[in-house]
């Protein structure tokens, strides 16, 4: 469907507002072309040239006279001048008022379209697979959840209310016009169409712009949001300089882009303003000349002034009229992307088929292949066994694809080949939502969001006492460094938890999956080195989190690999060796070479006793 159709779709519940707006503002269009041909009368009785009708009036004169001449019948003209004065400002008030109803019904009607939008989209993106956030970019998305959704408002104020209002003032000048020379209007209108045509190359060439201009705005967004994230990075390498060259290179850019947008759009202005020019010089001209327009004597001063009034008032209306594609433009190339995001398959929403998940006896994998898009495989038939109760380390080289593998279990990726079993069922037949239910992730980079370390903690557990989440705390070997902290539980851990250290974010995340308390746990450690008295607190942490659980463990610790049930070694994404510790150390291999490479130092340090 096209994304204005799709819009007004999704504007269907303010339609009862939007109705009020669009009548609210016909009536104020409509008393605006009163308030303009009361000026006639009031005019007459300036001129003193009230009395009698002389022949060869106008329509209009003819109209007025009779509607008002009753109100002033019998006051002096000063009199009859100062009742039309009245009248002629209570209707400009009234008029206002309903312009001012108009427009705030229609920011009513469009912020609320807006909110819809954006909370719609953010919604959403909850659903989109992790594939997406990849390919996009937190940059474009937070740029396109703000300020595109923002530009596709502009289709409720310059579709709807706009072109309804300029439309009804055309309509109800034209009729004024008409009242007083159908001659002269005839030849006022025969400007609209070389304005209007003018005004729509502009138009062609605005819309070219206003795609590059949404696609670079994108851009700058991305790049604040991104280096913003790494100025740890940026400091360290003291890349400061160029990364404001390069900022600077592109806000330029978008800069350029905005000027060409508008050297477009500011035209429209002089162009109808030297339009206008020429119109009153015609009216002038052809007004006062009799036997042009048809009549027996010249129109009446008051009759020309308004018609000039009338006349010039087109202008405006037109180049509303006429931008209007222009406006659309912007705002349905800001819809297009906002369609693009909503159109996005939700890999993530329950298929018919699914069932909810239950965990007695074992998970097996079966053949399992992964591919990341259409790269190369980074796992190949990978199969082992992970029975409840039990734990399995997954050990291998860097890039091995360990943490692929575990993201699976989730649901994160489903397997391109092969299957994971969950008691017999593959977790293709199961929904994410029951499966997930039944597993914590402690993930190799500890998320933390920016609140309070009690929230943290409580995160997925939303019901959870304070009892409880102390209890997690102590557990992870938390409750110790928390204590420390300025406000306790209460303390903002700062974005990413930035205000902690690394392994008080690990134990943070170890509390935060214990209180969950689920039967299944996959832990994917840290890579990074610990000291030793943290290293020990997290790993009696680790001890704890795996007690009577069934665990699949990516271990970088000596302790964590030499406790599991089971080591599965992967290299380059196949399945090399399989065993304990004891079995693996002894039949050599990779195992053994890693052994010596990774966890020898660990092993004396243990050895002792530190
Ligand atoms: N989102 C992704 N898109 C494409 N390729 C990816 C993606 N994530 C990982 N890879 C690739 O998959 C392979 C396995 O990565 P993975 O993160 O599973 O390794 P790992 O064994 O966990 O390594 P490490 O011990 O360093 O954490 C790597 O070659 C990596 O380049
Ligand atoms: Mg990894």
């Amino acid at each position: 469907m096209r994304p204005g159709l799709r819009l007004l779709r999704i504007a269907r519940p303010y339609r009862g507002l939007l109705a009020l707006g669009l009548l609210t503002t016909f009536l104020a269009s409509l008393l605006d072309g009163i308030v303009l041909v009361l000026l006639v009368p009031l005019l007459k009785h300036l001129f003193g040239t009230a009395g009698e009708l002389r022949s060869g009036s106008t329509q209009l004169e003819a109209m007025m006279h009779r509607l008002v001449e009753p109100l002033v019948a019998g006051l002096t003209p000063t009199e009859a001048a100062g009742r039309l004065v009245v009248l002629l400002v209570l209707g400009l008030l009234l008029k206002n008022v309903l312009s001012y109803a108009s427009s705030q019904i229609t920011v009513g009607v469009q912020e609320g379209l807006v909110r819809d939008l954006r909370t719609r989209m953010f919604s959403h993106l909850l659903t989109l697979e992790l594939g997406y956030f990849q390919r996009i970019g937190t940059g474009s998305l937070v740029s396109w959840i703000i300020t595109e959704v923002d530009q596709t408002k502009a289709v409720v104020t310059a579709s709807l209310v706009a072109l309804f209002r300029n439309v009804v003032v055309v309509g109800v000048t034209l009729v004024v016009l008409s009242q007083i020379s159908l001659t002269l209007t005839l030849l006022t209108l025969v400007f609209v169409p070389p304005l209007v045509l003018v005004l729509q190359v502009l138009v062609r060439r605005l819309r070219l712009h206003a795609r590059a201009r949404a696609k670079e705005r994108a851009e700058v967004t991305s790049t604040v949001a991104e280096r913003v994230g790494a100025i740890r990075l940026i400091r360290s390498y003291g890349e400061e300089g160029r990364e404001s060259a390069r900022f600077a290179a592109q806000a330029n850019r978008y800069r350029k882009r905005v000027i060409r947008t508008q050297r477009f759009s500011s035209l429209t202005g002089p162009i109808t303003e030297v339009f206008s020019g020429f119109l009153v010089i015609l009216i002038i001209w052809a007004g006062t000349r009799p036997e042009l327009l048809g009549l027996a004597q010249p129109l009446a001063p008051e009759a020309i002034i308004v018609f000039l009034m009338a006349a010039l008032r087109l202008t405006s209306p037109l180049k509303t009229i006429s931008s209007f594609p222009a406006l659309m433009a912007v705002a349905l190339a800001s819809a297009e992307r906002v369609f693009e995001v909503l159109d996005q398959p939700s890999r993530e929403t329950d298929r018919p088929g699914e069932g909810a998940a239950r965990f007695e006896r074992e998970i097996v994998f079966d053949a399992v292949s992964f591919r990341y898009g259409d790269g190369d495989p980074v796992l190949s038939e990978v199969s082992f066994t992970l029975p409840r109760g039990k734990v399995v380390a997954l050990v291998g080289p860097s890039g091995a694809g360990k943490t692929t593998l575990a993201d699976l279990l989730p649901r994160f990726h489903d397997p391109t080949g092969g299957r994971i079993l969950m008691d017999s069922v593959p977790l293709t037949r199961l929904t994410r939502g029951s499966l997930r239910g039944l597993m914590s992730v402690v993930s190799q980079d500890t998320v933390l969001l920016n609140d309070t370390v009690f929230a943290n903690i409580a995160y997925g557990s939303p019901g959870a006492t304070e009892a409880q989440v102390e209890a997690a705390a102590e557990a992870a070997s938390a409750a110790g460094f928390i204590a420390q902290l300025p406000d306790g539980y209460q303390t903002i851990v700062g974005e990413r938890g930035a205000r902690l250290s690394g392994g008080q974010r690990q134990r943070v995340a170890i509390a935060r999956a214990l209180l969950r308390d689920p039967p299944i746990l996959i832990l994917d450690e840290a890579t990074s080195a610990l000291d030793t008295a943290s290293e020990r607190l997290v790993q009696q942490a680790i001890d704890r989190l795996m007690a009577e659980r069934t665990a699949l463990v990516i271990a970088h610790r000596l302790a964590t690999v030499r406790d599991a049930d089971e080591i599965v070694v992967l290299d380059a994404g196949r399945v090399v060796q399989r065993g304990t510790h004891d079995e693996l150390f002894r039949a050599g291999g990779l195992y053994r070479r890693l052994y010596d490479l990774q966890f020898r130092d660990e092993e004396t340090t243990l050895a002792a006793g530190l």
